[in-house]
């Protein structure tokens, strides 16, 4: 009896997240819901008001002091091809082990949002690797190794990366927890 491996298939792709045609997509926010740049700033853009009114929402009604950094919440994805939005809130980068086990929780949290959810296929970007400054070497390693561990049943996961390097370190990463 041959074991189906419960790890999900992982691509790597370079592009913008919010034009991925996947069941949900996963915001790199901060910890107000309220918007910001960089991912956050895209998704909203191109998502539309809805998103923003669902985060309002959210907020009032689980979160009133803001989603805690490692933690997800899901709102609809508005105007995107996705259904859903993941919203977490990746750490600042420090040295400290407890910014890469905060790092690793948003991806698992995440997932563990998605298959509540029902989705099949998600797209992560490099969370804290942008305004927060994670180094793309080990923010990636992270992703990789959280992903590949996490006990999900979601079958796809795609990391949308925005530019070259981004793409080529966290391939590289993907093809070394293969
Ligand atoms: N699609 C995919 N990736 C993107 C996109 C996009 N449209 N826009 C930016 N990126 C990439 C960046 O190049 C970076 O590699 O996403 C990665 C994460 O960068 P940020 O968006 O700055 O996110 P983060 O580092 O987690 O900082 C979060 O930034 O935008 C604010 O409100 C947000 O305060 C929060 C902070």
């Amino acid at each position: 009896m041959g074991y189906l491996s419960d790890m999900p298939e992982i691509v790597t792709v370079q592009g913008d997240i919010t034009s991925q045609e996947v069941d949900a997509i996963v915001n790199a926010a901060n910890n107000s819901l309220m918007g910001g740049g960089g991912v956050d700033g895209a998704i909203h853009r191109n998502g539309g008001p809805a998103i923003l009114e669902e985060c309002r929402r959210v907020r009032h009604e689980q979160y009133p002091h803001g989603l805690p950094t490692g933690r997800a919440v899901a709102t609809t994805a508005g105007r995107l091809k996705a259904r859903w939005v993941i919203h977490t809130v990746g750490p600042v980068y420090s040295e400290e082990k407890e910014a890469s086990q905060l790092l690793a929780s948003c991806h698992m949290e995440a997932l563990k949002v998605a298959e509540e959810l029902g989705a099949a296929e998600i797209a992560f970007p490099a969370i804290s690797t942008g305004v927060y400054g994670y180094p793309l070497e080990e923010a990636a390693e992270v992703a990789m190794s959280s992903v590949a561990t996490a006990p999900s049943k979601i079958s796809k996961v795609r990391f949308v990366l925005f530019d070259g390097d981004a793409y080529d370190c966290y391939s590289r990463a993907a093809r070394a927890s293969a």
